[in-house]
């Protein structure tokens, strides 16, 4: 299987470049942002836990998205591989997703860290914000996003490190030239 960890901060092209990486390789996406917004949307009780969190650019309790992220990944069984979009972005998580992988016979291939500045991520974010409807795309919700970003989740990319499968993937320029750049790191695993 091919098990794809694509990373990076809020507007680094996680969502984007997952859509042409499934095309190209037939794989499975698990966006725990998607999921947790089609909760909200269907007014479930844990989209009414999880819509304040978002609202204020917080990471929802480990807990929760790790017993989400169970229930959906089961759900993806006769898969050829995943690509795991906003998942994970803590420590817990990530040895939590390693866990679950190994008990299903499989691992992480490799950890896609999409490298973007501050600046690039909040203009494209604002311009999102236009006509996304997403209620964390406002400068303030955008700012403390960067900052659990900074401060929870960026360190990830030090155990991904340690297990020999981070990848660092300049995460400007056009989106086919970074798409570009992805092809060529998976083709090579
Ligand atoms: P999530 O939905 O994962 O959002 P995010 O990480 O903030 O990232 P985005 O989806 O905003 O950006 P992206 O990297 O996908 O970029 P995109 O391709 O859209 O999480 C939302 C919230 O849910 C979290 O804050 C948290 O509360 C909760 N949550 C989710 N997962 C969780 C977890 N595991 N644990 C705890 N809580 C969790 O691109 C952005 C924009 O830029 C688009 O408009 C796009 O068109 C544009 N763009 C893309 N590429 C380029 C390019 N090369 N040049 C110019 N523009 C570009
Ligand atoms: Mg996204």
């Amino acid at each position: 299987m091919l098990n794809i960890v694509i990373f990076g901060a809020p507007g680094s092209g996680k969502g984007t470049q997952s859509e042409l990486i499934i095309k190209e390789f037939g794989l499975d996406h698990i966006s725990t942002g998607d999921v947790l917004r089609a909760e909200i949307k269907n007014g479930t009780e844990l989209g009414k836990t999880a819509a304040g969190y978002i609202e204020k650019g917080q990471l929802v309790p480990d807990e929760l998205i790790i017993d989400m992220l169970a229930g959906v990944l089961d759900s993806k069984e006769a898969s050829k591989g995943v690509i795991f979009d906003g998942f994970p972005r803590t420590i817990p998580q990530a040895k939590a997703l390693k866990a679950m992988l190994n008990e299903r016979g499989t691992d992480v291939t490799v950890m896609l860290n999409l490298q973007v500045d501050d600046e690039e991520l909040v203009n494209r974010l604002l311009e999102r914000g236009k006509v996304s409807g997403r209620s964390d795309d406002n400068l303030e919700t955008i700012q403390s996003r960067l900052e659990v970003y900074h401060n929870q989740t960026a360190p990830l990319a030090e155990y991904y490190i340690q297990e020999g499968k981070h990848e660092a993937i300049k995460g400007v320029g056009t989106i086919e030239e970074i798409f570009n750049r992805i092809k060529k790191v998976v083709a090579s695993k």
